[in-house]
């Protein structure tokens, strides 16, 4: 049975896939968002300007570890359901500096959990039965595969390989053991590679879509082999309404768009696909700008994700296609170029150095037949 949320508290609604969330909620009137977000490099009050002013969206900057915050915002705005997405979420950072991963993925789902725990305790009891804790966590709690491998499912068991996936798989494993020993009504989903608009581009697609059309070289990662299994941001924020509006007390729920790629062939996609966006583009074929250079360290080699639970007990599907998702991805990032130009100024640019000044470029002789 679906469920009325009327009003709920969204963490991390600044940054790439709640901004999604927060404006596909207020665009079908689901009811007001309480929006908590710190605003680290990642969080964005411009992904939010088309909603700045609306009686329906309050932004409060500010950090899921801070308890007293937390303990206000509850009881002032009173919410029937909090989805919690903040967190630090770059692998390559969280191998370059794991200790923000700790405090924010573990700590600060913990101060979250246990604030919820509680705010539950002062509500009547016909609003406890309806609140719902929605964790939203990732495929990288599981691990890696191998080519065939079964996709991922909910009770594969969590061998997380980067200190992110750690932290994550810790917050779920949080989340899980708050529910078992203090009953609290959680629900998790844990989802693969989203793509689309407003993601900040140090993830792959919006880091190649912006050096691309700035005739940068386009960074690929060991041999590009590696399998991702990509959904389209909007599709991952449907899942979560629906996840939230009708999925069952305790449940974990995978989510993922049945789109399994290897990195390079998604890159040769992306570049062809700017070939014909960008006809007049000094830098056709932008194929020519891809190497290979050396690899993230513990690189898992590949994600999928086995979303039948899902579709078959809460009726979600994809609305989405990767060529379709991709077309409008990038379509967008053209539409928004000065967005682009102010997400990447300043702290970016030492994050760039710092990420990809060490890596050099090696021949994948295999590979790089492809990429011509
Ligand atoms: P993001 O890095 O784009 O945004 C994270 C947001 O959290 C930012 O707005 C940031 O300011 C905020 N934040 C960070 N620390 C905070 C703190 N201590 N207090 C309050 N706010 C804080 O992340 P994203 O890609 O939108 O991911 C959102 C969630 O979805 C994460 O939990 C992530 O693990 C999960 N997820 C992401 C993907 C993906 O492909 N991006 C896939 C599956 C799951
Ligand atoms: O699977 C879900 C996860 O997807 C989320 O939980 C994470 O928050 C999100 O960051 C993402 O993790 P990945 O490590 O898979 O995403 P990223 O965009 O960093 O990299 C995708 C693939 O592309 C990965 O195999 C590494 C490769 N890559 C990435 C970058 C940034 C490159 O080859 N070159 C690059 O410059």
């Amino acid at each position: 049975m679906e469920r009325h949320v009327s009003q709920i508290l969204v963490t991390g609604g600044a940054g790439f896939i709640g901004s999604n969330f927060v404006l596909h909620w207020l665009s079908q009137n689901k009811g007001r968002i309480i929006n908590l977000d710190l605003l680290t490099y990642a969080g964005n009050l411009g992904n939010l300007a088309s909603i700045e002013g609306h009686a329906g969206h309050v932004f409060v900057r500010g950090d899921i570890c801070d308890r007293t915050l937390v303990d206000r915002i509850l009881s002032e705005h009173r919410p029937s359901a909090i989805v919690h997405f903040a967190a630090e979420t770059h692998v390559d950072r969280s191998i370059l500096g794991p200790e923000a991963f700790l405090r924010t993925n573990i700590q600060g789902t913990f101060h979250l959990l246990e604030a919820a725990r509680a705010y539950l305790e002062t509500l009547p009891a016909e609003e406890r039965s309806s609140f719902r804790f929605l964790h939203v966590s990732t495929d990288e709690v599981y691990g890696t595969l191998g080519p065939d491998d079964p996709a991922f499912h909910e009770d594969t068991p969590f061998a997380p390989n980067s200190p992110y996936a750690a932290s994550k798989a810790a917050s779920d494993h949080l989340v899980r053991a708050w529910a078992h020993t203090y009953n609290l009504p959680v629900l998790i989903t844990n989802c693969s590679n989203n793509y689309g608009p407003l993601q900040f581009p140090e993830k792959l697609l919006p880091l190649m879509i912006g050096n691309a059309l700035a005739g940068k070289p386009l960074p690929v990662y060991g041999d590009g082999r590696q399998v991702r299994d990509w959904l389209f941001v909007v599709d991952h924020c449907r899942a979560i309404e629906t996840v939230l509006e009708k999925g069952v007390i305790g449940e974990t729920y995978n989510v993922g768009g049945g789109n399994q790629q290897a990195n390079i062939d998604v890159v040769h996609t992306l570049c062809d696909l700017l070939d014909e966006l960008v006809p007049d583009s000094p830098q056709k074929p932008h194929r020519q700008l891809i190497r290979f250079v050396q690899d993230r360290p513990g690189h898992d080699r590949r994600y999928a994700i086995d979303p039948r639970k899902l579709e078959r007990e809460l009726g979600w599907r994809p609305q989405e296609t990767f060529a379709t998702g991709l077309r409008k991805t990038v379509q967008w990032y053209l539409a928004n170029r000065a967005w682009m130009n102010e997400v990447t100024s300043g702290a970016y640019q030492n994050w760039v150095h710092m990420n990809y000044g060490q890596r050099g470029e090696h021949k994948n002789e295999s590979a790089s037949a492809g990429a011509r």
